[in-house]
Protein backbone atom coordinates (compact mmCIF):
# COMPACT_ATOMS: atom_id res chain seq x y z
CA UNK A 1 0.00 0.00 0.00
CA UNK A 2 2.13 2.76 0.96
CA UNK A 3 4.38 2.18 -2.10
CA UNK A 4 1.76 4.32 -3.89
CA UNK A 5 2.12 7.30 -2.00
CA UNK A 6 3.33 9.85 -3.84
CA UNK A 7 5.39 12.65 -2.21
CA UNK A 8 3.22 16.00 -1.34
CA UNK A 9 4.58 19.33 -2.02
CA UNK A 10 6.98 20.74 0.03
CA UNK A 11 5.69 23.88 2.46
CA UNK A 12 8.19 26.58 1.74
CA UNK A 13 7.96 27.87 5.06
CA UNK A 14 9.08 24.51 6.90
CA UNK A 15 11.50 23.59 4.56
CA UNK A 16 13.23 27.20 5.07
CA UNK A 17 13.13 26.16 8.65
CA UNK A 18 14.95 23.24 8.02
CA UNK A 19 17.44 24.99 5.73
CA UNK A 20 17.80 27.55 8.16
CA UNK A 21 18.90 24.80 10.63
CA UNK A 22 21.59 23.25 8.50
CA UNK A 23 23.09 26.87 7.56
CA UNK A 24 26.71 26.40 9.73
CA UNK A 25 26.89 30.23 9.30
CA UNK A 26 27.13 31.63 12.97
CA UNK A 27 26.34 34.87 11.09
CA UNK A 28 22.64 33.63 9.79
CA UNK A 29 19.81 35.58 10.16
CA UNK A 30 16.45 33.78 10.56
CA UNK A 31 13.75 35.98 9.16
CA UNK A 32 11.44 32.90 8.36
CA UNK A 33 8.88 31.54 10.10
CA UNK A 34 6.71 33.57 11.57
CA UNK A 35 7.68 32.60 15.67
CA UNK A 36 8.16 35.46 18.17
CA UNK A 37 12.19 36.10 19.16
CA UNK A 38 13.80 38.31 21.81
CA UNK A 39 16.58 40.23 21.20
CA UNK A 40 18.41 37.16 22.28
CA UNK A 41 17.13 35.07 19.71
CA UNK A 42 14.97 33.32 21.94
CA UNK A 43 11.23 32.79 21.81
CA UNK A 44 10.18 33.25 25.83
CA UNK A 45 7.46 31.16 27.61
CA UNK A 46 5.65 34.43 28.93
CA UNK A 47 5.76 34.83 32.36
CA UNK A 48 1.77 34.93 32.99
CA UNK A 49 2.25 31.28 30.78
CA UNK A 50 4.55 30.36 33.56
CA UNK A 51 2.80 31.51 36.78
CA UNK A 52 -0.80 29.93 34.76
CA UNK A 53 0.91 26.39 34.44
CA UNK A 54 2.25 26.44 37.97
CA UNK A 55 -1.27 26.77 39.21
CA UNK A 56 -2.08 24.48 37.05
CA UNK A 57 0.25 21.98 38.32
CA UNK A 58 -0.70 22.50 41.77
CA UNK A 59 -4.90 22.48 41.51
CA UNK A 60 -5.52 20.56 38.30
CA UNK A 61 -7.37 16.97 39.83
CA UNK A 62 -8.32 15.28 36.62
CA UNK A 63 -6.70 15.19 33.32
CA UNK A 64 -10.17 13.31 32.28
CA UNK A 65 -12.06 14.08 28.80
CA UNK A 66 -13.39 17.89 28.81
CA UNK A 67 -16.27 18.02 26.13
CA UNK A 68 -15.63 18.11 22.56
CA UNK A 69 -16.08 21.80 22.21
CA UNK A 70 -14.09 21.98 24.40
CA UNK A 71 -13.96 23.86 27.77
CA UNK A 72 -16.84 26.34 27.75
CA UNK A 73 -15.09 28.80 29.77
CA UNK A 74 -12.34 28.77 27.22
CA UNK A 75 -14.71 29.79 24.22
CA UNK A 76 -16.39 32.72 26.72
CA UNK A 77 -13.14 34.25 27.27
CA UNK A 78 -11.76 33.99 24.01
CA UNK A 79 -14.72 35.20 22.13
CA UNK A 80 -14.89 37.95 24.85
CA UNK A 81 -11.17 38.80 23.25
CA UNK A 82 -11.73 39.02 20.30
CA UNK A 83 -15.36 39.84 19.74
CA UNK A 84 -15.60 42.35 23.05
CA UNK A 85 -19.27 43.18 23.21
CA UNK A 86 -20.02 42.80 19.95
CA UNK A 87 -22.38 40.36 19.34
CA UNK A 88 -25.04 38.56 22.13
CA UNK A 89 -23.41 35.35 23.50
CA UNK A 90 -26.24 33.28 22.45
CA UNK A 91 -25.49 33.99 19.18
CA UNK A 92 -22.03 32.24 18.71
CA UNK A 93 -21.07 28.85 18.23
CA UNK A 94 -17.81 27.83 19.23
CA UNK A 95 -14.94 24.97 19.76
CA UNK A 96 -11.51 24.48 20.53
CA UNK A 97 -8.83 23.44 17.89
CA UNK A 98 -5.32 22.87 18.31
CA UNK A 99 -4.30 25.79 16.73
CA UNK A 100 -5.44 28.30 14.42
CA UNK A 101 -4.93 26.05 11.94
CA UNK A 102 -7.35 23.33 13.67
CA UNK A 103 -9.97 26.49 13.36
CA UNK A 104 -8.75 26.81 9.45
CA UNK A 105 -9.23 23.69 8.69
CA UNK A 106 -12.61 23.13 10.81
CA UNK A 107 -14.61 26.22 9.21
CA UNK A 108 -13.45 24.95 5.80
CA UNK A 109 -15.01 21.86 6.95
CA UNK A 110 -18.10 23.59 7.78
CA UNK A 111 -18.37 24.96 4.77
CA UNK A 112 -18.39 22.16 2.99
CA UNK A 113 -20.95 20.46 4.52
CA UNK A 114 -23.09 23.60 4.69
CA UNK A 115 -22.22 25.56 1.31
CA UNK A 116 -20.04 22.38 -0.57
CA UNK A 117 -20.43 24.31 -4.04
CA UNK A 118 -19.19 27.88 -2.24
CA UNK A 119 -16.12 29.31 -3.46
CA UNK A 120 -13.58 30.24 -1.05
CA UNK A 121 -11.93 33.89 -2.02
CA UNK A 122 -8.33 34.20 -0.76
CA UNK A 123 -6.18 37.59 -0.84
CA UNK A 124 -3.27 37.41 -3.26
CA UNK A 125 -0.93 36.51 -1.12
CA UNK A 126 -2.29 34.63 1.75
CA UNK A 127 -0.96 32.35 3.96
CA UNK A 128 0.44 29.44 1.81
CA UNK A 129 -1.68 26.85 4.49
CA UNK A 130 -5.17 28.53 3.38
CA UNK A 131 -4.85 27.59 -0.31
CA UNK A 132 -2.94 24.28 0.67
CA UNK A 133 -5.77 23.05 3.23
CA UNK A 134 -8.29 23.99 0.82
CA UNK A 135 -7.48 22.58 -2.50
CA UNK A 136 -6.24 19.23 0.11
CA UNK A 137 -10.39 19.24 0.67
CA UNK A 138 -11.29 19.49 -3.05
CA UNK A 139 -12.86 23.17 -2.31
CA UNK A 140 -13.47 25.39 -4.95
CA UNK A 141 -11.10 28.58 -4.40
CA UNK A 142 -10.49 32.17 -6.28
CA UNK A 143 -7.96 35.14 -5.37
CA UNK A 144 -8.53 38.67 -5.44
CA UNK A 145 -5.80 41.31 -5.54
CA UNK A 146 -4.63 42.32 -2.04
CA UNK A 147 -0.92 43.81 -2.26
CA UNK A 148 0.33 46.56 -4.57
CA UNK A 149 4.21 45.55 -5.25
CA UNK A 150 5.11 49.22 -5.90
CA UNK A 151 3.27 51.00 -2.85
CA UNK A 152 3.98 47.96 -0.92
CA UNK A 153 0.38 48.59 0.06
CA UNK A 154 -3.06 47.57 -0.50
CA UNK A 155 -4.28 47.77 -3.98
CA UNK A 156 -7.75 48.44 -2.67
CA UNK A 157 -9.09 48.91 -6.10
CA UNK A 158 -7.62 45.33 -7.17
CA UNK A 159 -9.06 44.17 -4.37
CA UNK A 160 -12.60 45.45 -4.78
CA UNK A 161 -12.64 45.25 -8.84
CA UNK A 162 -11.94 41.00 -7.79
CA UNK A 163 -14.23 40.69 -5.25
CA UNK A 164 -16.89 42.18 -7.25
CA UNK A 165 -16.93 39.07 -9.13
CA UNK A 166 -18.02 36.92 -6.13
CA UNK A 167 -21.40 35.05 -5.99
CA UNK A 168 -24.10 35.13 -3.56
CA UNK A 169 -23.45 32.52 -0.51
CA UNK A 170 -19.35 32.85 -1.82
CA UNK A 171 -16.98 32.73 1.45
CA UNK A 172 -14.23 35.52 1.71
CA UNK A 173 -11.02 34.87 4.04
CA UNK A 174 -9.75 38.02 5.61
CA UNK A 175 -7.05 38.57 7.78
CA UNK A 176 -8.11 40.28 10.91
CA UNK A 177 -5.19 42.25 11.39
CA UNK A 178 -1.48 41.80 10.64
CA UNK A 179 -2.11 40.42 7.23
CA UNK A 180 0.28 37.50 6.69
CA UNK A 181 2.64 37.78 4.50
CA UNK A 182 2.48 42.01 3.89
CA UNK A 183 2.15 43.26 6.46
CA UNK A 184 -0.06 45.23 4.68
CA UNK A 185 -3.67 46.39 6.62
CA UNK A 186 -7.04 48.01 5.37
CA UNK A 187 -7.83 51.18 6.71
CA UNK A 188 -11.43 51.26 8.31
CA UNK A 189 -12.92 53.37 6.08
CA UNK A 190 -11.61 50.35 2.95
CA UNK A 191 -12.58 47.87 5.72
CA UNK A 192 -16.38 49.87 4.97
CA UNK A 193 -15.82 49.23 1.75
CA UNK A 194 -15.38 45.84 1.61
CA UNK A 195 -18.04 45.03 3.89
CA UNK A 196 -20.83 47.04 1.50
CA UNK A 197 -19.74 44.79 -0.78
CA UNK A 198 -20.00 41.93 0.42
CA UNK A 199 -23.31 42.58 1.79
CA UNK A 200 -24.22 43.17 -1.54
CA UNK A 201 -22.56 40.07 -2.91
CA UNK A 202 -24.26 38.04 0.12
CA UNK A 203 -21.37 36.90 0.81
CA UNK A 204 -20.00 35.42 3.56
CA UNK A 205 -17.04 36.81 5.62
CA UNK A 206 -14.49 34.59 7.13
CA UNK A 207 -12.13 36.08 9.38
CA UNK A 208 -8.90 34.72 10.21
CA UNK A 209 -7.30 36.14 13.70
CA UNK A 210 -3.84 34.69 14.34
CA UNK A 211 -2.15 38.18 15.58
CA UNK A 212 -4.60 39.83 17.95
CA UNK A 213 -2.06 42.77 20.09
CA UNK A 214 1.21 42.01 17.95
CA UNK A 215 -0.50 45.37 15.45
CA UNK A 216 -1.80 48.23 17.88
CA UNK A 217 -2.91 46.81 20.14
CA UNK A 218 -5.47 44.00 21.53
CA UNK A 219 -8.73 45.66 20.76
CA UNK A 220 -7.51 47.70 18.23
CA UNK A 221 -6.54 44.44 16.43
CA UNK A 222 -9.63 43.11 17.34
CA UNK A 223 -11.72 46.22 15.57
CA UNK A 224 -11.83 44.97 11.92
CA UNK A 225 -12.68 41.48 13.18
CA UNK A 226 -15.43 42.96 15.37
CA UNK A 227 -16.97 45.54 12.56
CA UNK A 228 -17.82 42.31 10.32
CA UNK A 229 -18.74 39.74 13.02
CA UNK A 230 -21.76 42.88 13.60
CA UNK A 231 -22.29 43.58 9.90
CA UNK A 232 -23.56 40.01 8.73
CA UNK A 233 -25.94 37.20 9.77
CA UNK A 234 -23.46 35.03 9.28
CA UNK A 235 -19.55 34.82 10.10
CA UNK A 236 -16.77 32.69 10.39
CA UNK A 237 -13.89 33.27 12.91
CA UNK A 238 -10.63 31.39 13.39
CA UNK A 239 -8.31 32.62 16.16
CA UNK A 240 -5.45 31.42 17.27
CA UNK A 241 -3.35 31.99 20.79
CA UNK A 242 -0.35 30.73 19.26
CA UNK A 243 1.41 34.17 19.15
CA UNK A 244 -0.41 36.61 21.24
CA UNK A 245 0.49 33.60 24.61
CA UNK A 246 3.30 32.39 22.84
CA UNK A 247 2.52 28.71 23.29
CA UNK A 248 2.79 27.61 19.80
CA UNK A 249 3.54 23.57 20.58
CA UNK A 250 0.10 23.76 22.79
CA UNK A 251 -2.03 24.07 19.74
CA UNK A 252 -4.55 26.53 20.77
CA UNK A 253 -7.50 28.15 19.07
CA UNK A 254 -10.82 28.41 18.73
CA UNK A 255 -13.20 28.44 15.63
CA UNK A 256 -16.36 30.49 16.29
CA UNK A 257 -19.60 30.69 14.31
CA UNK A 258 -21.36 33.91 14.03
CA UNK A 259 -25.10 32.84 13.55
CA UNK A 260 -27.69 34.74 12.80
CA UNK A 261 -29.59 34.66 15.65
CA UNK A 262 -30.43 32.15 19.00
CA UNK A 263 -32.33 29.93 17.12
CA UNK A 264 -29.38 29.63 15.00
CA UNK A 265 -26.83 28.88 17.07
CA UNK A 266 -27.57 24.62 18.54
CA UNK A 267 -27.75 23.66 14.96
CA UNK A 268 -23.94 25.23 14.25
CA UNK A 269 -22.59 24.38 17.76
CA UNK A 270 -24.07 20.83 16.92
CA UNK A 271 -22.16 20.73 13.53
CA UNK A 272 -18.86 22.16 15.14
CA UNK A 273 -19.00 19.10 17.80
CA UNK A 274 -19.09 17.02 15.33
CA UNK A 275 -16.45 18.36 13.14
CA UNK A 276 -14.18 18.02 16.21
CA UNK A 277 -15.53 14.39 16.95
CA UNK A 278 -14.58 13.22 13.51
CA UNK A 279 -11.49 14.40 12.89
CA UNK A 280 -9.65 14.20 16.52
CA UNK A 281 -12.70 13.91 19.21
CA UNK A 282 -11.66 16.68 22.26
CA UNK A 283 -9.67 19.31 21.38
CA UNK A 284 -6.77 19.95 22.84
CA UNK A 285 -7.07 21.21 26.60
CA UNK A 286 -3.84 22.27 28.15
CA UNK A 287 -3.20 25.26 26.10
CA UNK A 288 -7.03 26.30 26.31
CA UNK A 289 -6.78 25.83 30.41
CA UNK A 290 -3.70 28.11 30.22
CA UNK A 291 -5.64 31.12 28.30
CA UNK A 292 -8.06 30.68 30.43
CA UNK A 293 -6.50 31.20 33.64
CA UNK A 294 -4.85 33.88 32.47
CA UNK A 295 -8.07 35.62 30.58
CA UNK A 296 -10.04 35.09 33.80
CA UNK A 297 -7.34 36.50 36.61
CA UNK A 298 -7.29 40.37 36.70
CA UNK A 299 -3.59 40.03 37.94
CA UNK A 300 -2.45 37.30 35.37
CA UNK A 301 -4.22 39.39 32.65
CA UNK A 302 -2.74 42.62 33.37
CA UNK A 303 0.85 41.12 33.31
CA UNK A 304 -0.05 39.09 30.05
CA UNK A 305 -1.14 42.17 28.20
CA UNK A 306 1.99 43.88 29.56
CA UNK A 307 4.71 41.58 28.39
CA UNK A 308 2.26 41.40 24.89
CA UNK A 309 2.52 44.83 24.73
CA UNK A 310 6.55 44.90 25.31
CA UNK A 311 6.67 42.55 22.39
CA UNK A 312 4.58 44.91 20.22
CA UNK A 313 6.32 47.89 21.21
CA UNK A 314 9.82 46.06 20.01
CA UNK A 315 8.73 45.10 17.13
CA UNK A 316 7.44 48.23 16.09
CA UNK A 317 11.01 49.68 17.23
CA UNK A 318 12.58 47.01 14.70
CA UNK A 319 10.26 48.26 11.42
CA UNK A 320 11.29 52.11 12.71
CA UNK A 321 14.95 51.31 13.12
CA UNK A 322 15.18 49.38 9.78
CA UNK A 323 12.82 52.09 8.13
CA UNK A 324 15.39 54.61 9.20
CA UNK A 325 18.17 52.70 8.68
CA UNK A 326 17.44 51.83 4.82
CA UNK A 327 16.23 55.37 4.42
CA UNK A 328 19.75 56.67 5.14
CA UNK A 329 21.70 54.42 2.92
CA UNK A 330 19.10 54.97 -0.29
CA UNK A 331 18.83 58.17 0.35
CA UNK A 332 14.88 57.84 -0.20
CA UNK A 333 11.72 57.04 1.22
CA UNK A 334 11.33 53.53 -0.56
CA UNK A 335 11.34 51.65 2.30
CA UNK A 336 8.88 53.85 4.48
CA UNK A 337 6.59 51.24 4.35
CA UNK A 338 8.07 49.56 6.91
CA UNK A 339 7.51 51.40 9.75
CA UNK A 340 3.57 51.80 8.26
CA UNK A 341 2.78 47.82 7.94
CA UNK A 342 1.62 46.14 10.93
CA UNK A 343 2.57 42.55 12.85
CA UNK A 344 5.21 40.34 12.68
CA UNK A 345 5.43 40.45 8.37
CA UNK A 346 6.35 42.75 6.15
CA UNK A 347 6.77 41.82 2.15
CA UNK A 348 9.66 43.73 0.66
CA UNK A 349 7.84 43.08 -3.09
CA UNK A 350 11.02 41.52 -4.43
CA UNK A 351 11.70 38.65 -6.72
CA UNK A 352 12.46 35.07 -5.40
CA UNK A 353 16.11 36.03 -7.21
CA UNK A 354 17.06 38.52 -5.08
CA UNK A 355 15.31 36.69 -2.00
CA UNK A 356 18.06 33.92 -2.53
CA UNK A 357 20.82 36.11 -3.24
CA UNK A 358 20.29 37.17 0.51
CA UNK A 359 20.39 33.83 1.66
CA UNK A 360 23.43 32.80 -0.46
CA UNK A 361 25.73 36.01 -0.39
CA UNK A 362 24.30 36.95 3.50
CA UNK A 363 23.06 34.04 5.27
CA UNK A 364 19.75 36.50 5.76
CA UNK A 365 16.41 33.17 5.43
CA UNK A 366 13.56 35.39 4.45
CA UNK A 367 10.61 33.91 2.62
CA UNK A 368 10.69 33.51 -1.45
CA UNK A 369 8.02 35.87 -1.44
CA UNK A 370 10.21 38.16 -0.36
CA UNK A 371 8.25 38.01 3.74
CA UNK A 372 10.67 38.19 6.73
CA UNK A 373 9.51 37.90 10.48
CA UNK A 374 10.34 41.36 11.77
CA UNK A 375 10.58 39.95 15.06
CA UNK A 376 13.28 37.65 14.06
CA UNK A 377 15.58 40.96 14.02
CA UNK A 378 17.40 42.25 17.07
CA UNK A 379 18.98 46.15 17.17
CA UNK A 380 22.18 44.29 16.12
CA UNK A 381 20.80 42.41 12.62
CA UNK A 382 18.84 45.56 11.59
CA UNK A 383 21.96 47.61 10.00
CA UNK A 384 23.32 44.00 8.57
CA UNK A 385 19.86 43.34 6.87
CA UNK A 386 19.44 47.09 5.83
CA UNK A 387 23.27 46.64 3.79
CA UNK A 388 22.54 43.38 2.47
CA UNK A 389 18.98 44.76 0.99
CA UNK A 390 21.11 47.30 -0.80
CA UNK A 391 23.81 45.37 -2.19
CA UNK A 392 21.52 43.09 -3.39
CA UNK A 393 19.57 45.84 -5.13
CA UNK A 394 16.23 45.50 -3.82
C1 LIG B 1 3.90 31.52 9.65
O1 LIG B 1 3.16 32.02 8.79
O2 LIG B 1 5.13 31.52 9.57
C2 LIG B 1 3.27 30.90 10.88
O3 LIG B 1 1.89 31.01 10.81
C3 LIG B 1 3.75 29.53 11.13
C4 LIG B 1 3.25 28.51 10.15
O4 LIG B 1 2.70 27.52 10.62
O5 LIG B 1 3.41 28.69 8.94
Amino acid sequence: MLQNLKAQPADKILTLMAAYREDPRDTKVDLGVGVYKDASGNTPVMRAVKEAEKRLQKEQTTKAYVGLAGDPAFSDAMIDLVLGDTLPRDRIAAIATPGGTGAIRQALELIKLAAPDATVWLSDPTWPNHPSIIKYLGMKSKTYRYFDKESRNVDYVGMLTDLGAVLPGDVVLLHGCCHNPTGANLTMPQLDGVIKLLQDKSAVPFVDIAYQGFGDGLDADAQATRKIAAAFDNVLIAASCSKNFGIYRERTGILMAVCKDAAQQPLAQQNLAFLNRQNYSFPPDHGARVVTTILNDPKLRADWEAELEETRNGMLGLRQQLADELRRLTNSDRFDFLADHRGMFSQLGTTPELVEKLRADHGIYMVSDSRMNIAGLNEKTVPILAKAIVAAGI
